[in-house]
């Protein structure tokens, strides 16, 4: 299978900020490529999500796949959110075997575009918003482990050391 190699927290390279796919990359093979590889690497270790920061790619690439929808998500830009936030149980596949809950707004209206460089605009709700956002964190460099505070991040990483010795 011609999949990627995940990086695992806390890899440094999970902390670089991407940047964006230039105009010229629209359209071509070597983006369908990573994109595709990406939803293969994403099935393969049963994500929802994936990006491209994880398979050590910078740029600023999102593949989800949820409820039978595909989405390639592109440069993405939140343009509204909720002042609702809503605390939800995250995992990721940087940090296999554990799950730990983060706040976050509870809609989302993106601007993104796709592989062809087409403009989108999406509402999100649901889990859908909140992957998203853990998406777009990626593509930050930000891993959603260190959104959590005290007791509880030290607790998920405790487990997670425990979890994932070898
Ligand atoms: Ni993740």
């Amino acid at each position: 299978m011609y999949t990627y190699e995940i990086l695992r927290y806390p890899d440094k390279r999970l902390f670089i900020k991407a940047i964006k796919v230039s105009e010229s990359e629209f359209g071509s093979e070597g983006l369908h490529d990573i994109v595709d590889k990406m939803f293969k690497t994403m099935s393969r270790y049963k994500g929802i999500g994936l990006a491209a920061t994880q398979v050590d790619i910078h740029k600023r690439i999102i593949v989800i796949e949820l409820d039978d929808n595909k989405y390639v998500i592109i440069n993405p830009e939140i343009v509204n959110k909720s002042e609702t936030l809503t605390s939800s149980r995250e995992g990721c596949l940087s940090v296999p075997q554990v799950y730990g809950e983060v706040s976050r707004p509870d809609s989302i209206s993106l601007h993104y575009q796709d592989l062809k460089g087409e403009n989108n605009y999406i509402d999100a709700d649901g889990l859908l918003a909140t992957c998203i956002q853990h998406e777009i964190d990626h593509l930050n460099g930000i891993v959603y482990v260190d959104r959590m505070k005290g007791l509880k991040k030290s607790m998920l990483l405790k487990k997670y050391e425990k979890m994932n010795k070898y």
